[in-house]
């Protein structure tokens, strides 16, 4: 038998990148090819890429130059740029990085397998098309193979908010659901795999409205469904956006014993003048009104956003009520980020704020925000909380996993196996993790 090939993908981004390169790992294995860790000794090299801000896109071409030398090396190396830089820039890459044989987007990587037959044979091959076929039903199934206790399931995608600073409508294109008897049979063959916690993907996933067998689902819906699935042990979704958080999601958040006690919902500023040039189509205070409704369902929710800060013509008074927000929220997590231009995007032509000020912003929200995060950590200690463990951690017998809450918890104790699901009393605090011991009932 010949040798299989070898892939190796790196994923940038968020998420859904991280399902698309499994997906795209699965197509190839398809086309004879194995995953390798490390691209030394690959044969064929996938960046997966994002595109969300410049820094993010610049990445890739400092990345591609460096194979030069494994591609002098060995010519019959190619190499692959994918996601949504691809879909954003793909023949720009190509001209810019001669280096570069195949570029494929977001939504058309189940033709992976042919694209590489094309190169193989030394032609180069791009493909950024929407197409009609769905790439979900032609990577229908997946490998049986065993996998961690944790996994990604994509159930939306595209949006059409069109925000004024973002890129993903144009990189992932409209809204799309998938169907819910799909995401069931694959959340089904995850679990029968060893999964016991699946995140549902979506870069509006609370805009889920799939096909169900009485009409469209909402993603309350889709979760009620996925609740049914003997030794599915956890449920959660991401990213939200506030405009979309049905009632009955709401109500879920109390009642769904599976849907964990944790919710990503950027806002992105807190200045209602800001919002509105940002096509937010919100306010800070329905946000925040909605967050009380939230946590009326849900009292203990772990709230956590995404902010930006610099966008154009932000003053030092809009930023200031985006603090306020944070002050009023609480939030135990929060990603934030100076605006960055995006070519194509309406904020892009706008008057910029300067880059130190931007700079200077970025630093006290952070700080803030890292006072909050602290103080929802410390607070967990002396509680017990349920631990999904998932691998061993640094120290000898040492196990690392997530609480309910998604913080990072490590436990030594030499008996817990990944995949287990333990009551964890909480001892301590560190800087990006708590730790605790396994609370075991007597009779054990
Ligand atoms: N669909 C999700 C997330 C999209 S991108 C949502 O609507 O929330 C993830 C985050 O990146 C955004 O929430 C935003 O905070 C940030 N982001 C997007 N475009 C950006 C830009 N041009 N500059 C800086 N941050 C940006
Ligand atoms: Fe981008 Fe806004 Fe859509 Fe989120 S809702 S993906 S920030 S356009
Ligand atoms: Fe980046 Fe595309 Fe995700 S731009 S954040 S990889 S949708």
């Amino acid at each position: 038998m010949a040798e299989p090939k070898k892939l190796f993908i790196k994923t940038y981004g968020c998420q859904m990148n991280v399902y698309d390169s499994e997906r795209m790992a699965e197509a190839m294995g398809g086309a004879g090819y194995v995953e390798t860790q490390t691209p030394d000794d690959a044969d064929m090299i996938l960046l997966n890429t994002c595109h969300i801000r410049e820094k993010a896109a610049e990445k890739v071409y400092s990345e591609l130059g460096r194979f030069r030398e494994l591609k002098d090396a060995k010519p019959d190396l190619k190499i692959g740029v994918a996601g949504c830089v691809a879909q954003a820039e793909g023949e720009e890459i190509m001209r810019r990085q001669p280096l570069v044989d195949l570029v494929v987007g977001p939504q058309s990587y189940h033709r992976l397998p042919q694209m590489e037959a094309k190169v193989r044979d030394g032609a180069k091959a791009l493909d950024t098309d929407f197409p009609l076929d769905d790439k979900f039903d032609t990577l229908r199934k997946r490998a049986k193979a065993k996998r961690g206790p944790t996994a990604f399931l994509t159930v939306q995608e595209g949006c059409d908010k069109f925000c004024a600073f973002c890129v993903v409508p144009y990189t992932r294109g409209a809204e799309v659901s998938r169907p819910a008897d799909r995401i069931i049979e694959e959340a089904r063959e995850l679990v029968d795999r060893g999964v016991r916690e699946i995140t549902l993907l979506g870069q509006n996933v609370n805009a889920y409205h799939g096909a169900g067998p009485d009409g469209d689902m909402t993603l309350a819906g889709l979760i009620w469904e996925l609740d049914k699935i003997d030794g599915l042990a956890r449920i959660r979704f991401t990213t939200s956006h506030p405009n979309d958080m049905a009632d009955d999601l709401i109500e879920a958040h109390g009642t769904c014993a599976k849907l964990m006690p944790y919710l990503h919902l950027p806002v992105q500023s807190g200045s209602d003048k800001i919002l509105k040039r940002m096509n937010r189509s919100h306010t800070a205070e329905s946000y925040l009104r909605l967050i009380e409704r939230i946590r009326e369902a849900r009292p203990d929710i772990l709230m956590s956003g995404d902010f930006i800060v610099g966008f154009p013509e932000e003053t030092e008074e809009d930023f200031q009520a985006t603090m306020d927000l944070i002050e009023e929220v609480n939030y135990g997590y929060a990603y934030s980020f100076k605006y960055s231009t995006r070519p194509g995007t309406p904020a892009a032509e706008r008057p910029q704020v300067d880059e130190e000020v931007k700079s200077d912003r970025l630093q006290r929200l952070q700080a803030l925000i890292t006072r909050q995060q602290r103080a929802a950590q410390e607070a967990m200690v002396g509680r017990s909380v349920n631990v999904l463990f998932e691998k061993p951690g640094r120290l000898p017998g040492q196990m690392v996993g997530k609480s309910d809450y998604l913080h990072a918890v490590h436990v030594t104790d030499a008996s817990i196996q990944p995949g287990d699901i333990l009551p964890v009393k909480i001892i301590d605090s560190g800087t990006n993790s708590l730790s605790g011991e396994v609370l075991r009932r007597a009779a054990e």
